[in-house]
């Protein structure tokens, strides 16, 4: 039986993000080099955008690369920002036809600028479409984005313009890079690790996580429809008890 036959659709995930591990071994795993894993990750980016419409996924993130990844080789590094920019040129038209939304989170100001252009020209064609979002975190960090609404928050109780006491989650939420996107209710990190490493730490304060041992080239729409069955049979409890949530 189809796996998407068992996923009740009234009850799918309104945001699901996306720690795209593993190409590097792919590549290896098969005796060429990590960029070659990093080319076909992009495939896998196509189908799992797919499978997320046909769950009526709102909002997809995907962490395409850490701030801490400038710290490969700059070969690897120069490679990645190069696919960056021919996969989005390369795929405008398919967003468009198929009224996908692109989005970014992260410094994005920290990029080359050949690859902000293409971002920010893909995000401003894009702006009207009312299909899903895709979210692109690129050059993020979660302890950067937040050390980065707090010293402007900082800024506002220094210029008098805010209090301290109100200062909220709310309100934090509103200076993160994620401020008009909803917390998501699943995290899949693929290639068997389990960790974070720096990904969206305020918004999975009560995300469920997915692990799967897949490497990123080989995800594929089964392997989104498999978590997405793993997260309907979790019970989201959020604090409270079995009895309180019927
Ligand atoms: C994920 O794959 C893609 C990026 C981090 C850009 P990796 O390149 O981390 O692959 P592994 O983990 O080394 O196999
Ligand atoms: C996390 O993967 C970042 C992305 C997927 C873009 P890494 O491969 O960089 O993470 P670590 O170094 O294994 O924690
Ligand atoms: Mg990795």
């Amino acid at each position: 039986m189809e796996l998407l036959s068992k996923i009740d659709l009234q009850r799918t995930p309104r945001h699901v993000a996306i720690i795209m591990d593993g190409n590097g071994r792919w590549a290896q795993k098969q005796g060429h080099m990590r960029l070659y894993g990093h080319n076909f990750g992009v495939e896998s980016v196509r189908e799992t955008l797919k499978a997320a419409k046909e769950l009526k996924i709102d909002f997809l993130t995907l962490y395409a690369f850490s701030t801490e990844n400038w710290n490969r080789p700059k070969e690897e590094v120069d490679g990645l920002m190069d696919l960056l920019v021919r996969s989005i040129s390369g795929e405008i038209e398919e967003l468009m036809s198929s009224n996908v939304r692109l989005m970014s989170i992260g410094n994005i100001e920290g990029l080359p600028q050949s690859c902000i252009d293409e971002l920010h020209d893909a995000i401003d064609r894009t702006k009207d479409n009312t299909g899903i979002h895709l979210v692109l975190a690129l050059n993020y960090s979660a302890r950067w984005e937040i050390t980065n609404a707090v010293q402007q928050i900082a800024q506002k109780v220094k210029d008098q313009s805010i209090n301290p006491e109100e200062i909220t989650d709310d309100l934090i939420g509103h200076y993160l890079t994620t401020s008009e996107i909803p917390d998501p209710e699943l995290l899949i990190r693929t290639s068997g690790e389990h960790r974070v490493s720096n990904f969206l730490l305020w918004q999975i304060a009560y995300t469920e996580f997915h692990f799967t041992e897949v490497l990123w080239p080989d995800f594929k729409r089964e392997d989104l429809f498999k978590a997405v069955l793993d997260y309907q049979s979790r019970e989201r409890r959020f604090g409270m008890v079995s009895e309180q949530l019927t």
